[in-house]
């Protein structure tokens, strides 16, 4: 009897040690279970972080009561004019950007409110910086994020291309329908009478010149900034170069009255004849069509020594803009320096700063008597940089305009054939 009673207890014992056994295991695998996939979520979660923190747009998650919960890298840089300090948690003071602020300040006491998207702009420094701001209200949760780009770049590209559209059309036109025009009257009798015939082929043929010119920058442009058109080195007369650029201009020179002061000294300088050719002449150009009646416009042209370069930079003024193309490392024995000053209408502060883009003028309305494309700036602008040119521009408005650059003369790479 003994013996099956003592079996039972074994067997109850036994189940009891597997029943604790099983429940042992059963708490430890899924601690260990929950610890690893705790691991996991947290590598995922450190992952996703640094993508964020990472990628090209600003991101602020804020709660209901504008308490910043995370601020990703991009944002922080973006609103970067606004100085942020790490310990600020309220938006408001994060980006101390009115706009934006009150953007969000609509969003959190509205119940309905789901994602607003738009265009914000401030200033950072002088520049204008546009950005575009997304606020979206994180469903589940009373969480918004708040997504900013910079669209700076994108806007200002998109300005110029409805500025160019508007001014080429125009520039176009108005010579095509001078050509269009005369031709008519010519051929409905015109032409037979000798009194006019030769006043209206002249006008055809200055219309005709003025698309030409026009139709050559854009090539010139596009040629530099597709690199169709490498830089040549040859042996040069700056001074005699000068002088023909100035004869294209003898006309409207002595219409307007202007008074030229020629210091170019006589200079023999290895570099690219026609780029420099490019850069004076829209520079005379300027000068000749920005300067009142009566003006004065003085060029000033010499070799310079090593020391230019630096007599450059020391000379900037809070209102001088820099364009900087000179390798710094390099060490140049020789400058060509060219200066063209005038005592015409001039630019103000902000508008210096936008000079040399595409298609940029101060004044593009159509009546304005000093017709142009935007083209010149950006055509020297970018031959400077192929030369490796240093250029300062200093301007006020009405207090004239100086543009003076300087060029290291091209060494190694020139062959004397
Ligand atoms: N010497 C100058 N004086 C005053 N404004 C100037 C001068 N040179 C250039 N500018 C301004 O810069 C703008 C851009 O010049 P540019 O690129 O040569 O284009 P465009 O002469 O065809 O208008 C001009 O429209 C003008 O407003
Ligand atoms: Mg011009």
């Amino acid at each position: 009897m003994s013996y099956p009673f003592s079996a039972i207890f074994y067997i109850l014992i036994l189940s009891l040690f597997l029943f604790f056994l099983y429940i042992f295991l059963y708490k430890n695998i899924q601690i260990l279970f929950t610890k690893n996939k705790f691991k996991e979520y947290q590598d995922e979660i450190k992952n996703y972080l640094y993508i964020l923190n990472n990628i090209m747009d600003g991101l602020a998650i804020i709660d209901g009561r504008k308490n910043i919960l995370f601020v990703n890298g991009a944002f922080n840089k973006n609103m970067r004019s606004i100085k942020i300090q790490s310990n600020i948690k309220e938006f408001d003071i994060l980006t101390r950007n009115l706009e934006l602020n009150s953007l969000i300040d609509n969003a959190v006491s509205d119940i309905n409110f789901k994602f607003i998207e738009k265009k914000i702009s401030y200033y950072d420094r002088a520049e204008e910086k546009i950005i575009n701001c997304i606020i979206l209200k994180i469903e589940s949760s009373n969480e918004y994020a708040v997504i900013i780009r910079d669209i700076t770049y994108l806007q200002k590209i998109e300005n110029a291309r409805a500025a160019f559209i508007q001014n080429i059309s125009h520039e176009l036109k108005t010579p095509i329908a001078a050509i269009m025009g005369f031709t008519e009257t010519l051929k409905n009798g015109a032409i037979d009478n000798p009194d006019v015939r030769m006043k209206f082929i002249d006008i055809i043929d200055h219309h005709a010149k003025r698309l030409n010119y026009l139709i050559d920058d854009l090539i010139t442009l596009a040629n530099i900034e597709t690199e169709k058109s490498p830089v040549k080195y040859e042996k040069i007369n700056i001074k005699s170069g000068i002088d023909h650029s100035l004869i294209l201009f003898e006309k409207e020179i002595k219409e307007k009255n202007l008074t030229i002061i020629n210091n170019i000294t006589d200079i023999s300088f290895i570099s690219d004849p026609v780029k420099i050719n490019q850069i004076i002449t829209n520079l005379i150009q300027n000068a000749v069509k920005y300067t009142d009646n009566g003006g004065t416009i003085k060029l000033e042209g010499y070799i310079a020594d090593s020391k230019a370069a630096d007599y450059f930079i020391s000379n900037m003024e809070d209102t001088s803009v820099l364009w900087d193309n000179l390798p710094t490392k390099e060490d140049f024995g020789k400058f060509f320096f060219f200066s063209i000053e005038d005592d015409g209408k001039g630019v103000n502060y902000t508008n210096l700063f936008r000079l040399g883009e595409r298609f940029f003028r101060v004044d593009s309305s159509h009546n304005d008597a000093h017709k142009g494309t935007g083209l010149g700036l950006a055509i020297v602008k970018h031959t400077l940089k192929l030369l490796q040119g240093r250029a300062i521009i200093k301007s006020s408005l009405g207090n004239g305009f100086i543009f003076s650059f300087i060029i290291p003369e091209a060494k190694s790479n020139f062959k004397q054939n």
